[in-house]
């Protein structure tokens, strides 16, 4: 409130055992809201998550991550998150013990995923005299978050194109070479950058954020992400290929199903169109950010920083599992034509692309 925000308040059962909803509403200066079925409003739910441009739970418990996680929404706070498009700030607090249970860290991955943000928990003093990792982090912290995911809109008025997920090239109609990407890199990069005010234009081959901001194209094949990229081109800005894009396809598709009778086929390739190196030709003054896959050691990232004529470069080490598809983290390393690196440490996707916006736009 100090800093200019309206507030709601929502206060759960839980909670209310630890403060009294006559304090908050004290403090807040309007009544604080308790019940899903308090006969004031017929929707408290969906008033709530339509007027919320962020939510903050704050402490997020254990219990509150799961039945997040699962989409439950039995009572005011979670029907209010199951309703709203808004982003979404966790702050964890709990024991050490349980902050580190598989299923904690299973829902908090799924939450992650989903797109929520998390902020900490850190390691410090706890409830009963304990000490360790599971302590919510300062208010002062909640609150830069915030003022982070809402943005400063600093990315009004750029257009964008965003290239995610894996592309499939067809051997007949039932089977296709393909590889393991999820989308879920480019997806954070997109969602990022229409939440910071760009409109984007995003070519994909799996499912998109949903944001008013973002236009989609879904396609298949290498060939039909290069002409959905290139006709993409006017008016371009920055453009961040994360897609994982096949460098060869089958060079004759076969109209029929290849049959098991006729033993093993051999099939002839040829190179697939370089997405990317048309963006770079077609259009010279886009800012052009590449991904590059790399397995073990991410040398070989530096020297194609050089040769893919982009700006930037993100090279992630696909084989750590903590890193590269399908993962909820990354683990990437910033390379410049010049040879300028950056090692980032292991961050949400969500996080990595915050940052790579902010890298981009400090650069361009
Ligand atoms: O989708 P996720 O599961 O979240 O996984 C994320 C990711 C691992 C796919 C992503 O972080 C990543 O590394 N994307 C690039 C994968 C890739 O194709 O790397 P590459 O080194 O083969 O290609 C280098 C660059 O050229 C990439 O920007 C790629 O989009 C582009 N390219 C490659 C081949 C081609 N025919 N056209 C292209 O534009």
């Amino acid at each position: 409130m100090e800093a200019g925000a309206e507030l709601e308040v929502i206060l759960t059962d839980a909670a209310q055992q630890f403060v009294g909803q006559q304090t908050l509403s004290a403090i807040a200066g309007r009544p604080v809201h308790t019940n899903l079925f308090d006969g004031l409003s017929p929707s408290p739910h969906t008033d709530l998550a339509r007027w919320a441009e962020i939510i903050v739970v704050a402490p997020a418990t254990a219990n509150f991550l799961a039945r997040a996680a699962i989409g439950g929404g039995s009572d005011l706070l979670s029907a209010t998150l199951l309703a709203s498009r808004a982003p979404r700030l966790f702050a964890p607090a709990m024991h050490t013990e349980m902050w580190e249970q598989p299923a904690t860290r299973r829902n908090t991955a799924q939450l992650l995923a989903d797109g929520v943000y998390l902020v900490g928990p850190v390691e410090g003093a706890l409830t009963s005299g304990d000490h360790g990792t599971g302590r919510m982090v300062e208010p002062d912290e909640i609150i830069s978050e915030v003022i982070r995911i809402l943005g400063p809109g600093d990315m009004d008025g750029l257009t964008v194109l965003v290239t995610a997920g894996g592309t499939r090239e067809p051997i007949d109609p039932v089977r296709y070479i393909g590889n393991r990407s999820s989308g879920k890199m480019g997806n954070a990069i997109a969602l990022d950058a229409a939440r910071r005010g760009a409109r984007v234009r995003l070519v994909t081959s799996v499912g998109a954020p949903d944001h008013e901001n973002i236009s989609v194209v879904t396609v298949e094949s290498a060939q039909e992400m290069a002409e959905a990229a290139w006709a993409s081109l006017e008016g371009l800005d920055v453009a961040v290929m994360a897609a994982a894009v096949a460098d060869f396809r089958p060079g004759k598709t076969s109209e029929a199903k290849i049959d098991r009778s006729s033993g093993p086929p051999t099939l002839a390739m040829e190179p697939t169109p370089d997405v990317l190196a048309g963006v770079a030709e077609r259009s010279p003054e886009t800012y052009l950010v590449g991904f590059a896959a790399e397995v073990g050691s991410l040398d070989r990232a530096i020297d194609k920083a050089k040769r893919k004529k982009v700006d930037l470069l993100v090279a992630n080490d696909v084989s750590r599992p903590d890193s590269g598809f399908g993962t909820d983290t990354n683990q990437v390393m910033l390379v410049t034509p010049d040879g300028q690196q950056d090692v980032w440490p292991t961050l949400s996707k969500a996080e990595v692309a915050h940052r790579l916006w902010d890298t981009v736009l400090e650069r361009r």
